[in-house]
């Protein structure tokens, strides 16, 4: 079957409830996976839950619930985020679940009997918090270990491990001859800084049972379960292997079928904090086990609220949910899109949320489609007059801009390309004065070109911005009475509104919320 582009996000961890990262991650994928669609590509969207490991069984153990029970609980709490975020998805995987269990093994297997592991006995230090190992060159100047590993603890243990320097030139030279391999280019050099630095430690990938039992045993010896990264970055492969994608599933010998997809190799969206175990580990894993890897890792940066990290000790969150409440999932989606390029970190603040919200959405788009359907209603009876062009070279202009942001993963631009044309009907609007023409039967004419120009923009714009806020490109739609969805970038072209068609009722969709309503 023809080639997807297959997209996913890191799967979360449900030591917690869904936050704003989170919340992000799945937003801009959407974004992407709705763009690439609207502009005729065939897309499957992967997200999902990482759900072994020491920090799920200690949040489970801290609750008292047995540790399934515990995830099935969190999983919910996603499934509903994903619902209310109006993603896109195609499956959403669970590491409990049986087809991943599946994959894991049948990966650990191969490269077992292929000899890629050997034993060995690790001796030194352990943070149960990060679940990693920690050496002597982790201490600080003052001899402690950095915060964020919580408790470290010293550690006697065998292992399994995977040597991962017979790879590292391979994956130098992937990664210099692949310029687009991780975007953007500053993480692509971080990652290369670092396989430059020094040879690759070996990767331990099990964990004794009798210390974490909450995990994937490993095929090969039931006193082991899989170190919960391993376990966890399989999950891109699960879903095509397990749908019987040949690319996925035939190196690692599961069953093939020639009427699945063919979805492998993904591009992955991640956040910066997890790029090594993606732009490395992930790939050496892979390639060890005869899969291709990835086609591309897009790493985000990190919100903050007011400055500080976000935090439920300190209470210094945004909750999604009463964010969506209050001012609807598009101006929440429009927000993290428009406010944070893929790349750099991003700082939430209320002002800075509720500014947008005005003077973007209400003052901007709102106001445009509001006030170009009521002068269509009250000077035409809502019936669209024949086509004029006096927008449609900035309609053309903005299409193409938007489109090729999409493409390059520059979902901001695409928002301030969008905007551009937002403005110039607005002026447009200020310029022709249309209620000024009203009043004189003699500029009929100049009246319909105007009117035209105008409703014809807001119907583009709408497929424009379909990938970002689709529920009010929905709204545009249905208000211009236009059949269908604005879900494809073909019919961005001047000239869909056909001369006759009756418009609906222009209903505000962006209500402002800084004056009081008018009754
Ligand atoms: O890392 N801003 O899970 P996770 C932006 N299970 N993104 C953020 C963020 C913030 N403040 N906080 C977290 C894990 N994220 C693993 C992934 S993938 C095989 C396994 C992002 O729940 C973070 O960067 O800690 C990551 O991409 C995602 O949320 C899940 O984080
Ligand atoms: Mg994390």
């Amino acid at each position: 079957m023809s080639e997807r582009f297959y997209i996913t996000t890191a799967i979360d961890y449900v030591n917690g409830r869904p936050h704003l990262g989170h919340a992000y991650e799945k937003v801009i994928t959407d974004v992407i996976a709705r763009s690439r669609r609207s502009l005729g590509e065939q897309v499957f969207f992967l997200t999902g839950l990482d759900e072994h490991g020491q920090k799920v069984q200690q949040a489970a153990a801290a609750e008292g619930r047995e540790p399934q029970v515990y995830c099935d609980d969190i999983a919910r709490a996603f499934r509903e985020l994903a619902t209310s975020l109006n993603l896109t998805l195609d499956d959403f995987v669970r590491t409990t679940e049986s087809r991943h269990r599946t994959v894991v093994q049948a990966i650990l297997a191969k490269l077992h009997r292929e000899g890629r592991f050997r034993v060995g006995t690790y001796e030194g230090w352990y943070s149960p918090k990060e679940e990693t190992f920690l050496t002597e060159k982790d201490r600080l100047p003052d001899g402690s270990f950095p915060a964020v590993y919580g408790q470290v603890n010293p550690l006697v243990e065998s292992n399994y491990f995977f040597p991962l320097q017979p790879y590292q030139q391979w994956l130098i030279d992937h990664i210099e001859s692949h310029p687009d391999f991780v975007y953007p280019d500053y993480r692509r050099n971080e990652v290369l800084g670092f396989l430059k630095k020094e040879p690759l430690e070996d990767l331990c990938i099990s964990r004794p049972k009798s210390r974490l039992a909450w995990g994937i045993p490993l095929p090969f010896d039931p006193d082991y379960v899989t170190y919960v990264w391993f376990d966890a970055l399989t999950n891109y492969v699960t879903v095509p292997a397990s749908m019987g994608d040949a690319t996925a599933a035939g190196p690692i010998g599961l069953p093939v079928d020639p009427g699945a997809p063919s979805l492998w190799p993904a591009i992955h969206v991640i956040g910066k904090d997890i790029l090594k175990f993606h732009a490395v580990y992930w790939p050496i894993m892979l390639h060890a086990a005869g899969i291709p890897i990835p086609r591309q890792i897009l790493a985000h940066g990190w919100w903050q609220k007011d400055g500080q990290k976000l935090s439920k000790s300190t209470g210094n969150v945004v909750d999604p949910h009463v964010v969506i409440n209050e001012w609807g999932v598009d101006a929440f989606r429009y927000y993290l899109v428009r406010e944070l390029d893929i790349g750099p970190d991003g700082n939430w603040t209320d002002s800075g949320f509720s500014a947008r919200y005005h003077a973007e959405l209400a003052n901007g788009l709102g106001n445009l489609v509001n006030r170009s359907l009521k002068m269509l209603k009250s000077y035409r009876a809502g019936r669209i007059p024949a086509p004029s062009t006096d927008l449609a070279s900035a309609a053309a202009g903005a299409a193409e801009a938007v489109a090729k942001a999409y493409r390059a993963y520059e979902l901001q631009g695409a928002l301030v390309a969008a905007w551009e044309l937002v403005d110039r009907a607005n002026k447009f609007v200020e310029e022709t004065a249309p209620f000024k023409l009203a009043k004189d039967p003699s500029q009929a004419a100049r009246l319909d070109e105007i009117l035209y120009s105008l409703v014809e923009s807001c119907r583009i714009l709408a497929v424009l911005l379909w990938p970002v806020i689709p529920e009010t490109a929905g709204k545009i739609y249905a208000q211009l009475g236009s059949p269908g969805v604005p879900d494809s970038f073909a019919s961005s072209a001047w000239g869909g509104l056909q001369e006759g068609q009756m418009v609906g009722e222009p209903l505000p969709l962006f209500p402002r919320k800084d004056a009081p309503v008018k009754k």
